[in-house]
Formats: structure tokens, C-alpha cells, sequence
């Protein structure tokens, strides 16, 4: 299917493309950005061209979809979010990240509403999963103010850098969603 532009009131999120790649690489090269990531920091274009390429194979495969976030009337994106992984009728996990200087407006909630209501009505997922690492304060509270359920600690659930760590999973189900 042609990739989905979903709007906001302020915000658009759209197809990410080799336009975007020093965006990308401006967000990733942040270690602030991907403290909670189990993504090595970029160094170089390339490693942007990787998730250029990995999430256009992965849509294009019906497995994944990532949009890339502008504010409206802008074309650099200033951040990403989508489903990491979904599978029509069962269940998906969401993904999130912007540009730091943007960080506490309410930009990623916003674009996470309309990518929760996608997922729920035209990928129709049941269930929309989130894993965050300890100490992810906002990413919490951004899943809290979207509804999502904390259900537990995934211990020693994922392997990064030869290290354990411990993991909140979080879940949406569409029958409990309003929005
Ligand atoms: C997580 C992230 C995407 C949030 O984006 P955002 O646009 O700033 O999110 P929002 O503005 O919608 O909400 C952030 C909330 O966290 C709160 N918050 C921020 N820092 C906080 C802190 N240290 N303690 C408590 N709450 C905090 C904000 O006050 C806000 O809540 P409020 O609306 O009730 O005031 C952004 O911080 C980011 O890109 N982090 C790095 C990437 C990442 O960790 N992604 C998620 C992986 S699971």
C-alpha cells in the first residue's frame, strides 16, 4: 500500500526517505536521545541510511511501519515513532523518539494518538506493546497519558553491550481504547 502521511493539529508525520538521513543522524548521535536504546550512537550518514533502509524493506514486507515526524509546514523531521514490529489481528510494539530540544511540548503524545488509532483501525492490531528500560521517566508518563497499562518487569529481557536489563512492559488493548 502507498505509505500513510498522518495529520495532526501540529504536527505530520511521514514516509522516512534518504531526504532524511542528516535528520537521522542529528537524533540518533544524541546520547541523551538513545540513553534508553539499545542503538549504538550514529557516527556517521550510514548508519542512518541502515534505518532508512531496514524500516522501507519492513514495510514494504507488511512487518513494520515508522513515520518520521515534521512540524507542519516543515520538511526536516524532527523525530520518529511507529510499530516496531505488528502482525494484522494480534499484536504490535511502538516506538518513539525526537529531537531534544523539542522534548516536553507534547509533540510525542500527539503523534502517538494518531499512530495508536492506525494501528488499532487500519493495521487492526489487538494489542499494542511497549518496552521501556528503567528510568525512561517520560517515556513512561507519555504511555501513562495515552492509557496504557504498565503490567510488570520483564527481567533481564533485553541483551545489549553484553549486559541484562530489566524491562516495564506496557500494553494497549483496542477494547480499551477511546480514542
Ligand atoms: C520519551 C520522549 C519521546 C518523550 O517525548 P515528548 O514529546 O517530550 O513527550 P511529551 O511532551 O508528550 O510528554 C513527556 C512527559 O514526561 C514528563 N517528564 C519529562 N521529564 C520528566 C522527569 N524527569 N520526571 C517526570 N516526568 C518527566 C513531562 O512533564 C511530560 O508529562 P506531562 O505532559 O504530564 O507534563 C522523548 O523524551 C525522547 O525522545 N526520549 C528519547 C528516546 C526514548 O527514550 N524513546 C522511548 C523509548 S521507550
Amino acid at each position: 500500500m502507498e505509505f500513510p502521511i498522518l495529520k495532526t493539529k501540529r504536527l505530520e508525520l511521514v514516509e522516512i526517505t534518504d531526504k532524511h538521513l542528516a535528520d537521522l543522524y542529528n537524533l540518533f548521535s544524541d546520547e541523551d536521545v538513545i540513553r534508553f536504546y539499545n542503538l549504538g550512537k550514529y557516527t556517521q550518514l550510514s548508519d542512518a541510511q541502515k534505518f532508512v533502509d531496514w524500516y522501507r524493506s519492513r514495510y514494504n514486507e507488511g512487518l513494520a511501519i515508522r513515520w518520521g515526524i515534521k512540524l507542519k509546514g516543515n520538511t526536516d523531521i524532527i523525530g520518529t515513532a511507529g510499530f516496531n514490529n505488528y502482525t494484522t489481528l494480534h499484536r504490535a510494539n511502538i516506538g518513539y523518539d525526537l529531537q531534544k530540544s523539542y522534548w516536553n511540548k507534547g509533540y510525542i503524545t500527539e503523534a502517538l494518538k494518531a499512530v495508536i488509532h492506525f494501528g488499532f483501525y487500519s493495521l487492526e492490531i489487538n494489542r499494542i506493546e511497549a518496552e521501556v528500560m528503567q528510568g525512561n521517566v517520560s517515556s513512561e508518563r507519555v504511555l501513562e497519558k495515552l492509557g496504557f497499562t504498565k503490567e510488570g518487569i520483564l527481567r533481564q529481557w533485553m541483551l545489549w553491550n553484553n549486559s541484562y536489563y530489566d524491562m516495564s512492559m506496557y500494553s494497549l488493548l483496542k477494547s480499551e481504547y477511546s480514542g
